[in-house]
């Protein structure tokens, strides 16, 4: 596989094209970006971070048959993944009060609620990816009711499936964020990444948080919790 042309460069990740038109090379960067970009640092090591807790994690969840755009890691910082246009739709789930639901509905953080949330929020930077409703997003002409609950679905299947593999490793999963895309036969397919940048994590005994909130709420080293994470998940440890 060559890597050809940039196609797309995102706050976190190149996006190359390759001489499959249906397959991308994806490149994690070390740059952290917060509250819609408003703070930023370059972070030595980040992008190999995501880019190994990503691929493991999208590795085990097509081990129990939850697939998604993940090809496989070609190296320590990049990843080759299928070829999907992104649905413009963030799709969050939570498990746990935290983050902009505590704030907006005034919830206590780490109160656990009795069934697993899910939420539409609008990929659009310069509207601050707004939270939208089901019916807007068919008035929008995003996706139609019947995709919506083939979102709502897999994202719950999703969580169900990580809060497992988290628990086995002593991780609660607060909540996350996931991304699906459609490839050229119009499946919908996970895509994205799946990392301590997009997910909520503490430990379950400590309640220390493992997760980008380290970064946004200037709680320590991004990188030692990133490691802690990957480390759990059985993960490689960086070269010296
Ligand atoms: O900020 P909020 O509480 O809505 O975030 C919910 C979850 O979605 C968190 O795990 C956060 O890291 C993730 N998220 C994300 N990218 C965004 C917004 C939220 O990964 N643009």
């Amino acid at each position: 596989m060559e890597k050809q042309a940039l196609l797309y460069e995102g706050k976190a990740k190149r996006v190359y094209l390759t001489n499959d038109e249906n397959i991308v090379w994806i490149e994690y960067k070390d740059s952290a970006t917060a509250f819609n970009g408003e703070k930023k640092a370059e972070i030595a090591g980040k992008g190999r971070l995501n880019n190994e807790i990503t691929s493991l994690l999208f590795s085990k969840l097509h081990e129990v048959g939850v697939s998604s755009h993940f090809i496989k890691k070609v190296s320590e910082t990049e990843q080759l993944v299928k070829r999907v246009e992104i649905i413009p739709l963030e799709v969050i789930v939570r498990n746990y009060a935290a983050g902009s639901f505590s704030k907006r509905l005034g919830v206590e953080e780490g109160k656990k609620f009795h069934r697993p949330l899910v939420e539409f929020c609008l990929k659009n930077d310069d509207l601050g990816d707004p939270l939208v409703t089901d019916d807007q997003i068919d008035i929008l002409q995003i996706a139609g009711s019947e995709e919506v609950e083939y979102l709502k679905t897999k994202a719950l299947e999703v969580n169900q499936v990580l809060t497992g593999f988290f628990q086995e490793i002593g991780v609660r999963l607060v909540d996350f964020k996931l991304e699906f895309g459609k490839d050229a036969e119009g499946n919908i397919l996970l895509a994205d990444e799946v990392s301590p940048d997009t997910c909520r994590l503490w430990d379950l005994e400590t309640n220390q948080k493992l997760d980008k909130d380290v970064f946004r709420r200037d709680l320590g080293s991004l990188t030692t919790a990133y490691e802690t994470i990957l480390g759990r998940l059985g993960g490689e440890k960086a070269c010296t």
